[in-house]
């Protein structure tokens, strides 16, 4: 497994990340720890949950974290832990949000649940418009004093916030971010005109959300049926099953396909081929998932296939 550097950082986190927004809600813990330790054995060292996960399922929200917490003991030294805060918790308008009251009390909280007594990434998951950037980022740097975290990330940030929270962090001198996680995958490259040049400008890692659009760009939906999986299921069909989208994803495996590869290959490829990408971090349902994106990961394509895949 590859390692990278995350933005700036020292931070080596794998270039095959896990995301675990599946983890207690679509995934009971054997279905998880069979998940986990398949990507421990591929080399899986970047794991991505958020203290929000699990919302809906039986253990609730919280049960991401909480599951996580009890599938790493033992081996939590062995990963880089990266969890988010700031969507509601609860109803109350006291626990979502980026100021410091819920910062340091849901760092806490997120602690208890993944039991462990250090978080690797803390991310802001979406900005707050209602919190003046310099108090998130202190109490966040107040974390990382204390120990409790290592380094400092956010999420869903435009390219203005990425840059406002930098500069404030350096004329503060406060823990600088160091990765940026964002909805980014073949089939939604819009942020590519203004936020990648500023997490570049600013020596963030990129964190890409989505990277195979909920399991679509696996290639195992077609247009005639709905095919089985979380996308199907859920409420993004209707967005992401277009026909236009169907048409987009049998040129891009057309594309893969001249060049030997398949629509998952490029989907991994496509976005490890680009240096500022950190971790790619899909979810998986079964080991068979996780062994066939760690093997998707290995194509990076030349600059020259990069670019003319720009025009698909
Ligand atoms: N920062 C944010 O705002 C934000 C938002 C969303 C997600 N995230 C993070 O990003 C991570 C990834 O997002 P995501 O899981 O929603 O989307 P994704 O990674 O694009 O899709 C993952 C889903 O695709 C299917 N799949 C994965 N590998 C497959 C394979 N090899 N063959 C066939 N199907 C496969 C699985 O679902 P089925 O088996 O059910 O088809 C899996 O749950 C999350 O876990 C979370 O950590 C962050």
């Amino acid at each position: 497994m590859e390692l990278r550097r995350l933005g700036r950082s020292g931070l080596m986190v794998s270039a095959v990340g896990l995301g675990t927004n599946n983890f207690a809600g679509r995934l009971h813990d054997e279905a998880a720890r069979l998940v986990l330790n398949e990507a421990a054995e591929q080399g899986v060292t970047f794991i991505d949950t958020a203290d929000v996960y699990g919302r809906g399922s039986e253990e609730g929200t919280g049960g991401s974290e909480s599951q996580l917490g009890r599938l790493l003991a033992g081996r939590r030294t062995r990963f880089v832990l990266a969890t988010k805060f700031g969507l509601p918790m609860t109803e109350s308008l006291l626990e979502h949000g980026a100021s410091r009251r819920w910062i340091v009390a849901e760092a806490e909280n997120s602690l208890r649940r993944l039991r462990t007594d250090y978080i690797d990434l803390y991310q802001i998951h979406y900005p707050d418009p209602e919190t003046p950037i310099d108090e998130t980022l202190r109490a966040l740097d107040d974390l990382v004093s204390s120990g409790k975290v290592r380094y400092v990330g956010h999420s869903n940030f435009a390219a203005w916030q990425i840059a406002d929270a930098d500069w404030t962090a350096r004329t503060e001198h406060l823990a600088r971010p160091i990765s940026a996680q964002m909805h980014y995958n073949l089939l939604t490259r819009g942020i590519t005109a203004e936020v990648i040049p500023a997490c570049a400008a600013h020596g963030l890692g990129v964190i890409p959300y989505f990277p195979l659009e909920s399991g679509f760009l696996t290639g195992k939906y077609v247009p005639a049926g709905s095919g089985r999986g979380r996308l199907a299921e859920g409420p993004r069909a209707a967005e992401i099953m277009t026909e236009s989208n169907f048409e987009r994803i049998a040129a891009f495996g057309g594309f893969a396909a001249e060049r030997s590869h398949s629509l998952l290959d490029l989907a991994f490829g496509w976005l490890l081929s680009q240096p500022i990408v950190g971790s790619v971090i899909a979810s998986a349902s079964t080991p068979e998932q996780v062994r066939a994106n760690v093997a998707a990961a290995e194509w990076r394509l030349p600059p020259a296939d990069m670019e003319s895949f720009g025009a698909l």
